[in-house]
């Protein structure tokens, strides 16, 4: 496996795959790999020759109170989780080679579908998701980029920045991975506290609830929203949001009668978790 830092050097490395005529797919992460990322490269390896994975600790999607400082670092162990799966290149630039005239001028900004959920409650955060995406597009211009349903809004959102600013790739997604005892995997995890992590399967097992309801022909979506909320709230944690939303637009839907999406984020503590299902509605 290849570790490039500059811009220059993983440019160049694409450049030569596809001269030569291999297909390259690019995962990008900011560490703290987990089996969420690698899956991942499981499905690039499928779809791509060269899988390229990004190691960038994004600044501009964090607000200044919240936990860039905290986030944690595993490099490595990111360097052999990334070997033993099969990554060929992994592009791990510094803050200063990725914003080299410090803070951005220039932003992109994807309108209505990040004022909901995630967007709502953290109003700078998709800019700079989706600003690091495009420049990362434009650095090492894959054919596909890989991105998990775990972060549903994000993958809209990238989704709709490639298709209205005609960037040349295809945009796959893969399934949210889970712990055994259905908590959803992040980097963050390992922030919890023991007794938070016990704790914090409630949030998985609230959706689960949900998804059954709805295949039981519950159409009420307050009663799907409160039923969330106190499973949740029970376990101890600080709602941000609890919210079923139309599965593509993402608008907060009144009864249940089309596909939606459950999405929460929730605190333990001081760390944030967001999970999210799909409902399909029932009978
Ligand atoms: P990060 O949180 O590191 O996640 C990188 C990718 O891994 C994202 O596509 C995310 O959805 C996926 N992922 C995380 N946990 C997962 C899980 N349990 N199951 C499946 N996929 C999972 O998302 C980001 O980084 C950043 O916003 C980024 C896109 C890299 C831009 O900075």
């Amino acid at each position: 496996m290849e570790i490039m830092e500059t811009i220059e050097e993983i440019a160049a490395f694409a450049e030569e795959e596809k001269r030569s005529g291999r297909g390259i797919a690019l995962v990008p992460t900011m560490g703290a790999l987990h089996e969420g990322h690698l899956s991942l490269v499981d499905k690039a390896k499928k779809l791509a020759d060269t899988v390229v994975l990004s190691i960038f600790l994004n600044p501009t999607q964090f607000a200044q109170n919240e936990d860039l400082d905290k986030y944690p670092k595993t490099w490595n162990e990111d360097l052999n989780a990334c070997e033993n799966r099969g990554v060929d290149a992994l592009f791990a630039p510094t803050s200063l080679e990725m914003y080299p005239d410090g803070p951005q001028s220039t932003w992109v900004i994807v309108e209505e579908i990040t004022e909901f959920l995630c967007g709502a409650s953290r109003p700078t955060h998709f800019r700079g998701v989706a600003t690091v995406v495009a420049k990362l597009f434009n650095i090492v211009r894959p054919d596909v980029a890989v991105f998990g349903e775990k972060d549903y809004q994000q993958t809209l959102i990238i989704k709709k920045m490639v298709r209205e600013l005609n960037f040349h790739v295809e945009i796959a997604t893969a399934p949210i991975v889970r712990e055994h005892d259905g908590l959803a995997m992040s980097s963050r995890n390992k922030l919890l506290t023991r007794e938070n992590r016990k704790k914090a399967v409630a949030i998985n097992k609230a959706l689960d609830n949900a998804v059954k309801a709805a295949a039981q022909g519950t159409k009420d979506i307050d009663k799907l929203k409160n039923a969330i909320s106190r499973t949740i709230e029970e376990s101890g944690a600080t709602l941000d949001y609890v919210e079923i939303s139309d599965a593509e637009t993402l608008t907060p839907l009144k009864r249940l009668d089309k596909t939606a999406v459950a999405a929460v984020a929730a605190k333990y503590g001081d760390v944030r978790l967001i999970d999210n299902a799909i409902l399909k509605h029932g009978i």
